[in-house]
């Protein structure tokens, strides 16, 4: 059994980000720049924010941080991105979410320039991943499901004709994990709070994408022997450890069963988490390079 080892993965990732962008700055004499827009204050998203602050900065990308208050309305975020839209220094932006309620967030993704969209969330984005053809480099693909699918080429196992079950639909990572699963010629089977009969589906599946946020759902006997399980979730419960109350971190998969029968799985956290930030480098690289094609 293998641990797919994330934090590693997306180290080289990094790297390889890092020596593009030298290229570039000697090209262009100009590196690409981000923008991160946090609303409000929830914890998680502060903790994101400053990671993915981090790492950009890290690999050479310029960062404009933009943290506005929680009483922040929909008209004075759909100015700030118009402004960012606008300038000639961002090349990617990133809204994190979730928004305060007050604020519709369909109506701030959809208002982000496309050729920016650091997330890839935008209709035109998430419309160009369903047509385009596999080996399309320029696309900016939501930053979760691509670092799921870069941990399973990593493998090396094949994918094409390989059962793959994914739980959740959700637009970050369900529906484009789909797309991407189907490009690769997977089977694709996506599964959700009303599906019957889930645990004979994940049996069945050769990957296993668990993107739910409930902790431990998937258990130990819903794995097929040799299986391979990405897990999303990122759950924060208490645990006793050693009669001790501790707050820990799990994801949708009950990892110390479903080991068992794997060939390899992600854990949590050091799994699917790391390769978001990298893959969202990624992205302000691509939308940069796209921004020189004219
Ligand atoms: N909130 C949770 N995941 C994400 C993400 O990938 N991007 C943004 N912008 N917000 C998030």
């Amino acid at each position: 059994m293998k641990i797919i080892d994330g934090k590693k993965i997306a180290e080289d990732l990094r790297v390889n980000l890092k020596k593009e962008i030298t290229a570039l700055k000697k090209r262009y004499s100009k590196v690409p720049g981000l923008a991160v827009v946090q609303v409000g204050n929830v914890a998680a998203s502060s903790v994101y924010v400053k990671a993915k602050t981090k790492q950009a900065q890290d690999v050479g990308i310029r960062v404009f941080d933009h943290h506005l208050g929680e009483d922040t309305n929909e008209e004075m975020l759909l100015n700030l991105v118009s402004q960012l839209n606008k300038s000639e220094e961002v090349n990617g932006i990133l809204v994190q979410l979730p928004l305060p309620k007050h604020i519709n967030e369909e109506v701030i993704l959809n208002s982000i320039n496309p050729e920016k969209d650091a997330d890839g969330f935008h209709p035109f984005n998430v419309g160009k991943l369903s047509i385009a053809s596999s080996n399309d480099e320029n696309l900016l693909i939501p930053c979760t499901p691509y670092g799921v699918l870069l941990m399973l080429k990593e493998l090396n196992i094949g994918l094409v004709g390989k059962n793959a079950v994914i739980i959740g639909r959700s637009n970050i990572v369900g529906k484009p994990m789909l797309q991407l699963l189907i490009k690769e010629s997977c089977t694709v089977t996506v599964a959700h709070s009303k599906t019957k009969n889930l645990e004979m589906l994940c049996k069945n599946a050769d990957i296993l994408v668990a993107a739910v946020g409930r902790p431990k759902m998937v258990k130990g006997s819903w794995i097929k022997k040799g299986a391979i399980v990405l897990d999303v979730g990122i759950n924060r419960i208490i645990e006793n450890r050693d009669g001790e109350d501790k707050n820990i971190l799990v994801g949708d998969v009950d990892f110390n069963e479903a080991k068992e029968s794997a060939f390899a799985i992600t854990p949590v956290p050091g799994g699917v988490g790391p390769m978001t930030i990298a893959c969202l480098l990624r992205n302000t690289i691509i939308a940069f390079k796209n921004s020189k094609k004219g």
